[in-house]
């Protein structure tokens, strides 16, 4: 806090502004430390506005955590951990008359010496604090009434319930909805989605929850590093004679000694629109579309391409997202590729969000300027999950792979630069686009453009 009424909220590795607030507005603002009722933010008064502003504030950079606090117990419930920037505890209605089930997608671990409640689809955490609430959500691992599930279990919260329903950890059931066991969860989308794919879909992207991303070295101090190259084996060596790293035998053998990762740009002279068309027809153009039926017994007539790459089941889930920052003969900002008519449809993103995507970028890089054009790499996730079971996520990451080097050795054939990212935001991506992160959500990223030095072949 600085005398002339701003606030900063400072972590270990960074600052935010928070604006400036009146005398009193500060001296509520305190009572955050230990505990503020969200009625003291209820009001139309001018302090009762201004604390509701800090606290939203607080609430969009993950500063804040909910109690839920029973007076008659005189101890915490819950305390909720907001997940994403705009989480705000709303508690949904419930009647005795309604069911409800625990979603399939949330889980109970132990985090330290807490037991938390997670659920890829939910904005926040919930750390469990009375024992007698695991035991609520275990009854409702089958659907219960709620007037039934009272009986049965006297210290049944109803806020909690309806804070649980509101971030989609526990779902309401209708009349048609039978047991409760894979139901669509209010978006038929998710019926495809096995448990272990959205979690990691959801736990290894940026966006949907606040663990490090990235390297963060955090267990450095406790196992050292291991080798760049594995100990050899002790058993009997076969020699497979002279290394040909000084004379590659073939073009394609010359492109992959010459491809490396590029991050700055030469803005100077940025790649054409002809040069970008040139590189998706190359790497990511349908070649040929054809029809067949599913390989099960009355199974359903399915659509088919071919593409530069190789793809599981050959589905061809990824989807190309082109951010847009210098390409000559091309305005700034976000396009779809249609990979079956080799053309670029704008998309209507915000100018703040595309900033922001491209900064990513650039960080991810530890770069000098923004990526020329930046390519976000989407899966339309149904359309291998429809087939794959167990392994639909880890195929599509896989699939992401075959693309990226593509991308890299038509770059390096054409004297372009690029750079694979390894991290990515997926509620940003899913802002841009409208799409929800589980129905096309962001998998990869691939930078690129002309370097900013002549590209020059390696020689090792
Ligand atoms: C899946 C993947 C993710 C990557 N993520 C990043 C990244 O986030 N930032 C970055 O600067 N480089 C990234 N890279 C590039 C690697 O750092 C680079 O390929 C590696 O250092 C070898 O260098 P070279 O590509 O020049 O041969 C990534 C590469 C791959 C394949």
């Amino acid at each position: 806090m600085q005398p002339d009424g701003s606030i900063a909220a400072v972590s270990s590795d960074y600052a935010v502004s928070l604006g400036q607030f009146s005398a009193a507005a500060i001296e509520r603002a305190g009572h955050l430390a230990t505990g503020l009722p969200l009625a003291a933010l209820a009001g139309k008064s001018v302090l009762a506005k201004q604390v509701h502003g800090l606290v939203q504030r607080l609430a969009r950079h993950g500063l804040l955590a909910y109690r839920l606090f029973s007076p008659r117990d005189a101890q915490d419930l819950v305390v909720i951990e907001p997940l994403i920037a705009d989480y705000w505890p709303h508690t949904a209605k419930l009647s005795s008359s309604d069911t409800i089930v625990l979603s399939r997608f949330a889980y109970l671990r132990r985090r330290g010496n807490e037991m938390v409640l997670e659920s890829p689809r939910a904005g926040a955490l919930f750390r469990i604090c009375d024992p007698a609430i695991v035991a609520t959500l275990a009854a409702l691992s089958q659907p219960q009434k709620i007037s039934a599930l009272r009986k049965q279990m006297a210290a049944v919260n109803l806020d909690l319930l309806g804070l649980l329903l509101e971030a989609e950890m526990l779902l309401k059931l209708g009349a048609n909805d039978a047991d409760g066991g894979r139901v669509n969860e209010g978006d038929r989308n998710l019926v495809l989605w096995d448990f272990h794919d959205l979690v990691f879909h959801t736990r290894s992207t940026e966006g949907r929850h606040v663990n490090p991303v990235g390297g963060a070295y955090l267990h450095a101090r406790v196992v050292p590093p291991l080798p760049a190259v594995r100990p050899r084996w002790p058993g009997k060596t076969i020699a497979l004679g002279k290394r040909t790293a000084l004379e590659p035998k073939s073009p394609f053998a010359n492109l992959l000694r010459e491809r490396h990762s590029t991050r700055d740009f030469d803005d100077q002279h940025p790649l054409t629109l002809a040069e970008l068309a040139q590189f998706l027809d190359t790497t990511a153009r349908v070649l040929s579309e054809w029809k067949g039926a599913a390989d099960f017994d009355d199974g359903p007539e399915v659509t088919y391409s071919a593409r530069p790459y190789p793809g599981a089941g050959s589905a061809y889930e990824l989807e190309l997202y082109l951010a847009v920052s210098n390409c000559e003969g091309l305005a700034r900002g976000l396009y779809h590729y249609d990979a079956s008519g080799h053309a670029l449809v704008a998309i209507d993103a915000s100018a703040q969000q595309l900033q922001a995507l491209l900064a990513a970028a650039e960080f991810a890089m530890g770069a000098s300027g923004p990526p020329q054009v930046l390519i976000t790499i989407a899966a339309r996730f149904g359309r291998i999950s429809w087939k794959y079971s167990s392994i639909a996520y880890s195929l599509i990451l896989k699939d992401v792979g075959c693309l990226l080097q593509t991308f890299y050795l038509a770059a390096t054939d054409m004297g372009l630069g690029g750079c694979a990212i390894g991290t990515g935001n997926i509620d940003l991506f899913g802002g841009m686009t409208g799409l929800e992160f589980y129905v096309e959500g962001a998998v990869g990223q691939f930078a690129l453009g002309r370097g900013r030095k002549p590209e020059v072949a390696s020689q090792m």
